[in-house]
């Protein structure tokens, strides 16, 4: 039988962590479930339901990945989204035309933002880059709680992101 050797330690335990601590959990065990394996979709899938599992107050996280200019929905964990979102639009949309990190405390004070699920009260939106520095994805997060993301979650997911991007075949994951 071959068995997952990485798998995160029970939620509750992040509980006990401050959040730098829990994002070096995260980014370590994330880390661990890519090693060896070279499938973009298997591979995004698997960090989406890591970061949906390990990290408190989420109903959403999953990735929109850049295809013919336009966001388009990819793997993610939390009620079904909205499935195209244009460069520009929304929390999503504004992080791949600012090329910046997005950071909502509440979303109902941003103007454009997409209610995918009503229940979203809080947003963090992070870009991805390819290895020549293109975004080409964004990575979504979002809380029923209002203020659940900050500086520090910003840094965790930049740094989770950086782990990830290079382990991506994203021309693959561009086409449509
Ligand atoms: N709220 C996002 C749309 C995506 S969902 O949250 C999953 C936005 O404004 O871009």
């Amino acid at each position: 039988m071959r068995v997952m050797h990485e798998t995160l330690p029970d939620p509750s335990l992040g509980a006990t962590m401050d959040k730098p601590a829990r994002y070096d959990e995260l980014r370590l065990r994330v880390r661990g479930l890519l090693e060896g394996e070279d499938d973009w979709l298997a591979n995004l899938a698997n960090v989406a339901a890591a970061i949906y599992e390990w990290l408190p107050d989420l109903n959403w996280a999953g990735f929109y990945l850049l295809r013919d200019e336009e966001l388009v929905l990819g793997p993610f964990q939390g009620r079904p989204a909205c499935v195209r979102i244009a460069v520009g639009a929304g929390v999503c949309g504004t992080a791949v035309a600012a090329g910046e990190s997005q950071v909502v405390a509440d979303v109902h004070a941003f103007p454009g933002h997409i209610a995918c699920d009503p229940r979203s009260r809080s947003e963090i939106v992070v870009p991805v880059r390819d290895a020549s520095g293109e975004v080409v994805a964004v990575l979504d997060l979002d809380s029923d709680r209002p203020g659940t993301f900050d500086a520090q979650d910003r840094g965790g997911l930049e740094a989770l992101v950086a782990e990830v991007a290079p382990r991506i075949d994203w021309l693959r994951a561009s086409r449509s």
